[in-house]
Formats: structure tokens, sequence, C-alpha cells
């Protein structure tokens, strides 16, 4: 079965092309990052228009690289939520276009499942059952996976999620955006202990995260250092709070394992391409026992790649969708 995959949801236009699940033929990428750098953050609308751009250049592109015509393709899968709802409509349309006229089944994937099967791709031997940890720019959640069709929420941040305090946090250091793959980088040349910033619930037994209180503490840091006139260490400030926040991930991860009595930790999510978290929570595991697994690079961050494989392993059950399929911008686990 070859299924095309098509993902929008945010500032990255992205068509793959897999076949049985978790062999990728295609898997074609194209950032809108350096556009929205200058702005310091995503901007919706501009984003929606590059989605209409790139679209159709990347749909052919993944079919030159599979080598592949489109009359070959099976079925296709589209993320059509959560996101932002002008870029989600892009893949969406495009989705329906194409399934209408081929003729083919149409799958309507959840991009944060999709971050999960990103592992189904980097590790040919994952099975579920498994717990997950979610971290991206929008989400922050333990997932208990029972299988490929059975999962659900064990717990989600009460506020921000991980990717967004990186991101706010690099933005108050003076840092581009995307703020996580800076801060990971500066982090390495600071000492993580320098600053004693809050785990916020970190030792609650429950399985919710919160990161916004850390975002103000890391405001409150730089602005009382700047009223002192004392000159703030930027390295110390990235790798401290770069720590707060494995610390309480871990923590969390850990007790979620321990509870579900699951052997298995799958990371995903743009976090997940964060070197000090796939260390620490190798390093846990590895202590407690527990299998870890976590996506290659390119497939951590937004890619069609995991839509198509999640698609594949929802065709399975037969839930396909149909030409009324429309984006929802907050669409949940
Ligand atoms: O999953 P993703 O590509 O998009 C969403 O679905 O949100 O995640 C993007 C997030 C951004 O917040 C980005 O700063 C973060 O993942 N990120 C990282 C790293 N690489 C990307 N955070 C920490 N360390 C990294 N190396
Ligand atoms: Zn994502």
């Amino acid at each position: 079965m070859i299924t095309l995959g098509i993902e929008s949801s945010c500032d990255e236009t992205s068509v793959a092309i897999i076949e049985d699940g978790r062999k990728i033929l295609a898997n074609v990428i194209a950032t809108q990052i350096p556009i929205h750098q200058k702005f310091g953050g995503v901007v919706p609308e501009i984003a929606s228009r590059k989605h209409i751009i790139n679209i159709m250049p990347v749909l052919d592109e993944a079919l030159d690289k599979a080598q592949l015509k489109l009359k070959d393709i099976g079925q296709i899968a589209v993320a059509y939520g959560p996101g932002l709802v002008g870029a989600l409509l892009v893949g969406v349309s495009a989705a329906k276009a194409l399934a209408f006229s081929l003729g083919v089944p149409l799958l309507a994937v959840n991009h944060l499942e999709g971050h999960i099967f990103a592992n189904f791709l980097s590790h040919r031997q994952l099975e579920p059952p498994f717990v997950s940890l979610v971290v991206s720019g929008g989400h922050t959640a333990l997932v208990d996976m029972k299988g490929y069709n059975s999962f659900s929420m064990i717990g989600q941040t009460r506020d921000d999620a991980a990717g967004e305090a990186f991101d706010k946090v690099a933005r108050l250091l003076g840092l581009p955006y995307p703020g996580g793959p800076q801060i990971d980088k500066l982090a390495r040349q600071g000492n993580p202990e320098a600053i004693d910033f809050p785990r916020a619930l970190m030792k609650d037994n429950n399985y919710e995260f919160s990161f916004s209180g850390l975002k103000s503490a890391v405001i409150n840091y730089i602005h009382n250092a700047g009223q002192k006139n004392i000159s703030i260490n930027k390295a110390d400030v990235a790798a401290s709070f770069q720590k707060t926040v494995i610390d309480i991930l871990v923590c969390k991860t850990i007790m979620a394992a321990r509870s579900t009595g699951m052997k298995t930790i799958v990371l995903a999510g743009g976090v997940a391409a964060n070197s000090q978290l796939e260390e620490r929570l190798t390093e846990k595991c590895r202590q407690n026992d527990i299998d870890f697994y976590f996506p290659s690079k390119i497939l951590c961050t937004d890619n069609a790649a995991m839509i198509a494989c999640r698609g594949y392993y929802q065709s399975l059950t037969g839930k396909f969708a149909d030409m009324n399929l429309n984006a929802v911008p907050y669409l949940e686990l």
C-alpha cells in the first residue's frame, strides 16, 4: 500500500510517500522558518499564503523522489488539526482534491498522533504498548499507547507547552526563532546549576505540567539583574532553564511508566530533538530497566512521513474521511 501524507499545520509544508506503513520513499519538507524569523515567531497569514505557493512543487518533488506517478498512490493522509486554521486548510483542501480526483480513500490524521508515529518510521521493531511523552511547540502530554489505534491521555500541560517555553525564553535572551535549537546549543556552554528556577508540579502526584511560572521566573531573573545593573550570563540562564524543563519532563515520564507498568518509553514532537532531553531520558530509562526510543532528528519536527504512517495504521481500522473534512485547529488527542 502506497500512502501519500500531507502536513501543513504550522510553518512546514511537507508531502511524503511511504510504503506499507513504515518505509519512507520520499519526505519533502519546505520550511518557512527563515521567513518567520524576522517576526520572532510564526505569522499565521503569511504561513497560509506560503503553504499555497509551496504545496504543488513539494508534491511534485515527493513524487519525483519516490519515482512514482499520482496513479500509484493508494490513499491520502492529511493532518487536519491541531494547528493554525488557515495553514491546515491548505493541506486539507489539497488532500481532498487529490483523493477525489484519483478516486482513493482519504484519512484525517491528528497531528499529535503523527508525532508519536514518527517513532515507527525510525524504529522498525517498535510496537505498542508504551508510554509516549509528546513535547512540541503547542503541546506537552503523556499518552498511554495501548495499541496502534487505542490510546488515552495520561496528563498534559495546564498552560504553556514545553516548546513554547523554549521559544519564549530564547526570545527573552535575544535568540532567533525557533528558540529550542538555539537554547539547546547555548546551554552547552552554561552551568545548569547556576540558577535555581521553580519546578512547578514536579513533586505532585499527578501527570500535569505547568511551564508558565517558569517563563515568569526567567523574566523576573532578567528584569532584576537589569535593575541592579548586573549583566546576566545568557548561557547559564539557557542551561539552568533547560535543566529545569528536562527535570520535570523526565520525572513525570518515569512516574507515568511506573504507574502504568509500561516497560517502554517513546519520545515525540519537536522538543524530542533536544540533545539533553534525549541523554537524560536514555540514562534514566537505563537505570529503571525501561526501553527508550526517540525519532531521528528530521522526524522529530513537523513532517508528512509521520502523518502518512499514522494514516496507514488508521486505514487498517477502516476509519476514512469524506469530502466534508474540515480543519480542526483545537483538535485534542
Ligand atoms: O513538533 P514541532 O515541529 O511543531 C509543533 O507541532 O509545535 O515542534 C516545534 C517546537 C518549537 O517550539 C521548537 O523550539 C522546539 O520544537 N524544538 C526544540 C528543539 N528543536 C525544536 N526544543 C528544544 N530543543 C531542540 N533541540
Ligand atoms: Zn508538530
